[in-house]
């Protein structure tokens, strides 16, 4: 039973105790229904930067509407030590959140930055206003866009820089063309894309190397299963925005609320733990703006479902 209470119990030092390696045996999986449950903890983005799996999505550390800053900035501050001091060391952003307010708090809350820490942030969408998003990928918009992540982050090189979704009225083979240019001259370490098909990683990965996707995925929505099944088979990380359902929360249901309830856990905790055991690919980045709530997320990492939960809670799938 993984509580906030006996999470906190535990050592902090949760980058030192996790597992090195990951598990082999889901790699060929064609389908989530035959759970061959993940127990690797760490994940090397592109094969050499590892990563703890259990991420942080620092969006819901803006204002309302993804926009401004947040009502309590020092909150926001906390919030992102606090994950770090957790283990936490993949932090999600875009210049889009805020926008431009996400990537500069965590360069106020966490600049010098600590050893092995990762900030993957994105671009490719505009924010005419609060709870709009406009695509743009064009190739020299985006050139820019890296780097005024660079000044905002305050790095010499982003470790892993995402196109945030493909502009319908760019070919995707230009906008990865400006981001190979950036990664030839430094300024990114890794590439990854966000809201693509298999195809369109397939088509990517022609013009420069991938080494993750990040697309919605939950317990309730699937609808990139075959992206992540790819990103198993061609082994490169998938985070899963949405993770805990976004906004909306979850539906919870008298089967989640009964493992739940066996765990001593929140639904939130089921949700998370179940995309950890998913896939050893799944890098899940969960949001929030409560040292709270990022605390009783981050214990979920600990929580280990049965087999049958597993099944079980697979089933619920939307
Ligand atoms: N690539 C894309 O297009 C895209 C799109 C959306 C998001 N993302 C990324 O994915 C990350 C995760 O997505 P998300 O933040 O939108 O959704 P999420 O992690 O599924 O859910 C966040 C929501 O759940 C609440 N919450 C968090 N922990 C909770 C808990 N333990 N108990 C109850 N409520 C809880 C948060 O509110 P509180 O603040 O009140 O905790 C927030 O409203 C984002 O932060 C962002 O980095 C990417």
């Amino acid at each position: 039973m993984v509580t906030r209470r006996t999470f906190l119990g535990m050592s902090l030092a949760t980058g030192a105790t996790l597992l090195a390696g990951r598990s082999a045996t889901i790699f060929g999986a064609g389908s989530s229904t035959t759970p061959s449950l993940a127990t690797n903890s760490v994940w090397k983005l592109g094969g050499d930067l590892p990563v703890n799996r259990l991420g942080f999505g620092a969006m819901r550390i803006t204002g309302d509407g993804i926009w401004g800053w947040p009502p309590d900035r020092e909150n926001a501050l906390k919030v992102l030590r606090r994950a770090v001091e957790l283990g936490v060391n993949l932090i999600d952003t875009a210049d889009a959140y805020g926008p431009e307010t996400s990537e500069l708090l965590i360069a106020e809350a966490l600049h010098p930055y600590p050893a092995g820490l990762v900030i993957a942030t994105k671009g490719g969408l505009t924010r005419p206003g609060p709870g709009e998003w406009v695509p743009n990928g064009r190739p020299e918009y985006l050139k820019g866009c890296v780097e005024k992540s660079l000044k905002r982050l305050r790095l010499e090189r982003i470790d892993l820089y995402q196109l945030h979704t493909v502009d319908r009225k760019v070919p995707m083979e230009e906008s990865l063309g400006a981001l190979k240019e950036m990664q030839g001259a430094g300024k990114i370490r890794h590439v990854g894309l966000s809201n693509v098909s298999p195809e369109e990683i397939v088509r990517a990965r022609k013009v420069v190397p991938i080494v993750s996707v990040q697309n919605r995925y939950n317990i309730g929505d699937r609808k990139s299963e075959k992206a992540l099944i790819y990103c198993e088979k061609e082994e490169l990380g998938f985070l899963p925005w949405f993770p805990i359902g976004g906004g909306n929360g979850l539906k919870s249901g008298a089967a989640l609320d009964a493992i739940a309830k066996a765990h001593g856990a929140s639904v939130y905790q089921l949700a998370i733990a179940w995309l950890l055991e998913r896939s050893p690919v799944m890098l899940p980045i969960p949001g929030t703006s409560k040292i709270a709530h990022l605390e009783e997320n981050v214990a979920a990492g600990k929580l280990k479902l049965t087999p049958e939960e597993w099944k079980t809670i697979d089933a619920l799938a939307g």
